[in-house]
């Protein structure tokens, strides 16, 4: 197949944010490396992360001007020659650098095959959003049947996975989201919602648990209400993962935590657990795919948004007007 030596991309040329991304057209076609492989994306996902590598908030991340976006899905195209499969032809969804474009290069140890029958749009959270929700439910927040959880930004791409596996583990789900999205969350399964905007939380999910407070806390808010978190959690037992910023910096000291709120916080990062904790991370692979052939992992049905459109796509998930998975179309 021969393969162009340009395209579209979208290129982020500052550290000021989203709205310093831009199409470019002239984006060298990556070749892949010996034990990569090329993929023609068909697919891009959005994520939070997206908006914090544009600020430089993200650890790490790169520096501009970068091609923005690292989830794709799309067809395997080419393969570096010590690849052995996925073989060219197989649609395959991964995360690499340089997602909002025509093309990318994935590592192919870690290009998972589109399930049978899903489009590679469908398959958009696959290897981001749904093992996150199932690494800060699971091993990290050690859920069990009966337990309450509160998860923030229950509407998103990552609360909604988070939802839907709390509710498969017997969980009772206390969501919190903006006020214009909590049809979703609740048609999602959850049992309450509350507004992540305005309100007491820590009184709300105090309320709602007759004083105890919940079993576990996934922590994606950040900013103040990351001390609401602490305070809804249950003391001594409960357990607060955090695996977001989305609200800023906050800061917990010790002398808090041993004279205010005595939980158990766990902080936890995608990236870092494949890297530090393969098994685990093959673990929560194979636990996903079993929940795809039980049916409570189902496919996406993102907002798409045409590649062009992809500042607009950010700045609406930054100023938290989106629901659920977007994707990027090039
Ligand atoms: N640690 C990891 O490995 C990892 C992996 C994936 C995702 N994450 C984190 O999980 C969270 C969700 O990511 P996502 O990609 O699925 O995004 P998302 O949930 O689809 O969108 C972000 C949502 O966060 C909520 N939010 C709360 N405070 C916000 C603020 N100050 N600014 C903007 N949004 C705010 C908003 O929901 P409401 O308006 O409804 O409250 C917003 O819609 C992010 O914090 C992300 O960084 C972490």
């Amino acid at each position: 197949m021969s393969l162009p030596l340009t395209m579209r991309a979208l290129q982020q040329t500052s550290l000021k944010g989203p709205q310093d991304v831009r199409l470019i057209t002239d984006a060298p076609v990556p070749s892949p490396g010996e034990d990569e492989v090329l993929i023609r994306v068909t697919a891009a996902g959005v994520n939070f992360a997206d908006i914090s590598k544009s600020y430089g908030a993200f650890l790490g991340g790169p520096q501009p001007p970068y091609l923005a976006g690292f989830e794709a899905a799309g067809e395997v195209v080419a393969a570096g020659e010590a690849v052995t499969g996925p073989p060219p032809g197989t649609r395959v969804i991964g995360v690499g650098d340089g997602a909002f474009a025509e093309y990318m290069v994935l590592p192919a140890a870690a290009a998972m095959p589109v399930p049978p029958g899903w489009t590679a749009e469908q398959a958009l959270g696959l290897v981001v959003n749904w093992p996150t929700a199932l690494a800060a439910l699971k091993p990290l927040g050690r859920i069990a049947a009966g337990e309450t959880v509160l998860v923030h930004a229950a509407a998103g791409a990552t609360g909604q996975a988070a939802v839907t596996v709390a509710k498969h583990f017997g969980a009772t789900v206390i969501a919190t989201a903006s006020p214009g999205k909590h049809a979703t969350v609740l048609a999602l399964g959850a049992d309450h919602v509350l507004d992540s905007v305005d309100g007491d939380l820590a009184a709300e999910v105090l309320r709602l648990t007759g004083g105890a407070g919940a079993d576990l806390v996934l922590e994606s808010a950040g900013g103040a209400t990351f001390h609401a978190s602490l305070a809804a959690a249950k003391r001594v037992t409960g357990r607060v993962v955090v695996y977001g910023v989305a609200g800023g910096e906050a800061a917990i000291t010790n002398w808090e935590l041993v004279y205010k709120h005595q939980v158990q916080i766990i902080g936890f990062n995608l990236g870092v657990l494949i890297g530090a904790a393969p098994q685990i991370f093959g673990e929560l692979m194979g636990e996903l795919s079993g929940l795809i052939a039980a049916g409570v992992l189902t496919p996406a049905r993102p907002t798409a948004y045409d590649l062009t459109d992809g500042p607009r796509a950010l700045g609406e998930l930054q100023a938290r007007a989106t629901i659920g998975k977007l994707a990027l179309l090039p």
